[in-house]
């Protein structure tokens, strides 16, 4: 089972590199994805997330099928925003309100390598972003603001120093 790499660990920070080969352990890497992501219960997880910084996220929001995105581009967002409380599974038990476009047109590679583009909205396109975000080095609580992402990192630090006392 791959382990999830959790707030405080530079690599989140980092952006990850393009996938140039689409093999089946590319495929087997992506179930594995899978397992952790449906493990802790969360819609969404990027490569990063897992310690493998390649361009490549998962997701699978309720209702809906299982996702897979390579080499992702947003290639068009909606003026119109919408805001909704995010979490994450690198900084869990944080959560924070996050303003985002409401509707965005992606273009990615599915896992045989051919591109492909969606037209996501709601969840899905909220998804979709905070995942591109990941492949950035961009986490959900830089787009707060700041005086918010400081009291959120440092609750985040003093709750994980009290559980491992
Ligand atoms: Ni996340």
């Amino acid at each position: 089972m791959l382990s999830i790499v959790t707030l405080g660990d530079e690599l989140l920070q980092k952006s990850s590199n393009y996938v140039e080969v689409f093999d089946k352990e590319l495929s087997d890497y992506t179930d594995k994805m899978f397992e952790a992501m449906l493990k802790f219960k969360g819609i969404g997880l990027a490569s990063v997330q897992v310690g493998r910084l390649d361009r490549i996220f998962v997701v699978q929001i309720p209702n809906d099928e299982p996702r897979v995105f390579i080499n992702p581009e947003i290639i068009e967002t909606s003026v119109e925003e919408d805001h909704y409380e995010e979490g994450c599974l690198s900084i869990p038990g944080v959560n924070a309100d996050v303003i985002r476009p409401y509707y965005v047109k992606i273009q990615a590679y599915n896992l045989k390598g051919r591109p492909f583009k969606l037209e996501a909205e709601d969840l899905l396109a909220r998804v979709i972003q905070h995942e591109l975000d990941h492949l950035n080095g961009v986490l959900f609580i830089d787009h707060v603001d700041s005086e918010l992402k400081n009291r959120l990192v440092t609750d985040y630090h003093q709750r994980k120093e009290k559980l491992a006392e």
